[in-house]
């Protein structure tokens, strides 16, 4: 979480421009922002409570060359405007940003109190710049000094300096995401690309246990460890400007949901050589494991199904979160899958490194090329659902169902089958995605907007679908949500139903057909209000979501009109859907 940007350069506007580039990654972080500028031989330092996307970068307009911004989500302190980045130094020389959490920080904080320091929030990070004034008043060098202050870190981190006496941005990361974008004559920093997107898509990736020393005309990058000095490859970034913009939606949400009318149809052009290559690693391993958090997590449990009903092989799902217990289970003839879309999910990258420790294979299936999960990864496939800026991931889950439906099929040696399926699903898709039945649903959301409980039921590979409706609809509306096992309900849940209950039934035209609809008939005989999504309409229905019947791509289908529903749900309630509160878009932290 939290968005980091610095800028070191020729330009005379960092402040503006630093200000311009963390609105782009507000989507990280957006309780309170905060920026340091460099003027003269001071820093100047401005921050606040509330969201950056406010706040006018035509006021940080100093002559400057030499800046850093963030955009907060809390870990330590409360939402305050002490609490906001960036923090100084005791002398006031030295700002610091940071992503992560300094776990020994209250162990730094007393020994720095011990020898005069005091200090003004209630945050881990303020320790890092006194820390560093500490060390550098020994007669380090700032580069030495943030090196020795990271060996004593523990817990994960990825910090930007700002030194008023060196004219130079020092970073370093453990386990948070920091990215050197490279101009002419000048370097940014930031937690994500789109910040630079505009300026530079030359792009130096700083990896796990790496820093960076940026001047205007020179990044040396070293090990945090060593200290030696490591060259690093210069990468040109895809993405396009226009790609991370919202044109012309009102949010991200609606933009991204309408974008699945042509991802999913990318998403399923892979590299058949390699696609055949991870089936058969699949087909020979000793047990598949995937792992995923979040809706990256119901992506891998529709898998699950897939894998059973198309490939007849036994794969299991476990949240990344969880990973950890499972080490007992993993040998090197494992193969672990994770599904990330961002790749930069800490909980993931966690259960890689338990996945490596035991000697395991790790397939990575990410929507950020480049990102941590991509590269610490054994194999890697790109779902090129292109950027994905609304916290709730719509496009990026239906990619990763079918990156993995295309997979299994190739497990059953049936590739090109899948391959039609999945192109037709997208083709349907595209129709689908209609004004008049986007209307449709936000009319369905005008009725239920105002219910405080809502259930979803499916069956099969829409169970999991039910559950990440669950998500959707609670993340986006704060309307409570429930998924279920359709068949489970008669165990308990039912309990909960009342007179006009909304509940959602997410169906399919196949061997569990019947099965939902008993299951809808005892919903409807305790009162409950029917939504169903389904190929066909039935009597029982209170209303209608017409899908078109899509054979095993049906729960990639299916979630979308969910996707719809929950953004009108949102917007119905007053709420901002691509923001929603307590969340940020990557969970960097456990
Ligand atoms: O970037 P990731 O796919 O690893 O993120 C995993 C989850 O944090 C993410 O899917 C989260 O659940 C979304 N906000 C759900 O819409």
């Amino acid at each position: 979480m939290c968005g980091i940007f610095g800028y070191v350069g020729s330009r005379e506007d960092a402040g503006s421009l630093v200000i311009k580039g963390l609105k782009k990654l507000e989507y990280r972080g957006y309780d309170s922002w905060g920026v340091a500028v460099q003027t003269n031989a001071h820093i100047e330092v401005s921050k606040d409570v509330g969201r950056i996307s406010g706040v006018d970068h035509e006021q940080f307009k100093h002559s400057s060359g030499l800046a850093i911004a963030h955009s907060r989500w809390a870990t330590h302190g409360g939402v305050t405007k002490q609490n906001a980045h960036p923090h100084l130094s005791e002398d006031g020389k030295i700002a610091v940003v940071h992503n992560g959490i300094i776990e020994n920080y209250l162990e730094l904080k007393k020994m720095l109190q011990k020898k005069g320091h005091t200090f003004k929030s209630e945050t881990d990070t303020e320790v890092i710049p006194h820390l560093i004034q500490d060390l550098k008043k020994d007669g380090m060098t700032l580069e030495d000094a943030v090196r020795a202050a990271c060996q004593m870190f523990t817990g994960r981190y990825g910090i930007l300096v700002l030194d008023t006496e060196t004219h130079a941005l020092v970073a370093a990361r453990t386990g948070s995401p920091l990215i050197v974008g490279v101009g002419e004559g000048e370097y940014f920093i930031a937690s994500d690309i789109p910040a630079f997107l505009e300026q530079t898509r030359i792009v130096n990736y700083l990896d796990d246990g790496e820093m960076v020393c940026l001047e205007s005309n020179k990044a040396i990058f070293r090990s945090i460890e060593t200290g030696k000095e490591i060259q690093k490859r210069k990468i040109e970034i895809a993405w396009k400007v226009e790609d991370t913009e919202k044109g012309e939606y009102e949010h991200y949400m609606l933009k991204e949901i309408m974008d699945q009318k042509e991802s999913i149809i990318r998403a399923v052009h892979q590299d058949e050589e390699q696609i055949m290559t991870l089936a058969k690693a699949i087909k020979d391993c000793v047990g598949c494991i995937l792992s995923a958090c979040g809706t990256a997590g119901k992506a891998c449990m529709a898998a699950d199904y897939f894998f059973s009903i198309i490939a007849k092989r036994h794969v299991n799902f476990v949240p990344s979160s969880e990973f950890k217990i499972y080490h007992h289970f993993l040998l090197p003839e494992s193969l672990i899958v994770v599904v990330s879309q961002s790749g930069e999910t800490a909980d993931v990258l966690e259960a890689m490194k338990t996945a490596k420790e035991a000697g395991s294979k790790v397939l990575a299936i990410v929507n950020v090329e480049g990102s941590s999960v991509a590269r610490a990864a054994d194999y890697t496939l790109l779902i090129n659902a292109g950027p994905e800026r609304a916290v709730a991931s719509t496009k990026a889950l239906t990619g990763q169902m079918a990156v993995l439906m295309l997979i299994a099929y190739a497990v059953a040696g049936k590739l090109n089958e899948g391959r039609m399926a999945l192109l037709e699903a997208g083709a349907k898709i595209n129709d689908m995605l209609n004004p008049r039945y986007i209307d449709h649903i936000k009319g369905i959301a005008e009725v239920l907007h105002h219910h405080k409980d809502m259930y979803i039921i499916g069956k099969s590979w829409n169970y999991p679908m039910a559950l990440e409706s669950a998500i959707k609809i609670q993340e986006v509306s704060y309307i409570h949500a429930q998924g279920f096992a359709a068949g489970e309900l008669k165990h308990g849940p039912i309990a909960l139903i009342e007179e006009g209950t909304p509940c959602i039934a997410l169906m399919g035209n196949d061997e569990v057909t019947a099965d939902m609809l008993s299951n809808i008939m005892e919903l409807k005989a305790r009162g409950a209000t029917i939504i169903a999504v389904s190929p066909e309409r039935h009597e029982i229905f209170d209303h209608w979501i017409k899908v078109p019947d899509a054979g095993p791509a049906q729960p990639i289908v299916n979630i979308i009109p969910i996707q719809i529903l929950s953004y009108y749900l949102a917007v119905l309630k007053g709420k901002d859907p691509d923001m929603p509160r307590n969340l940020a878009k990557s969970v960097t932290v456990k």
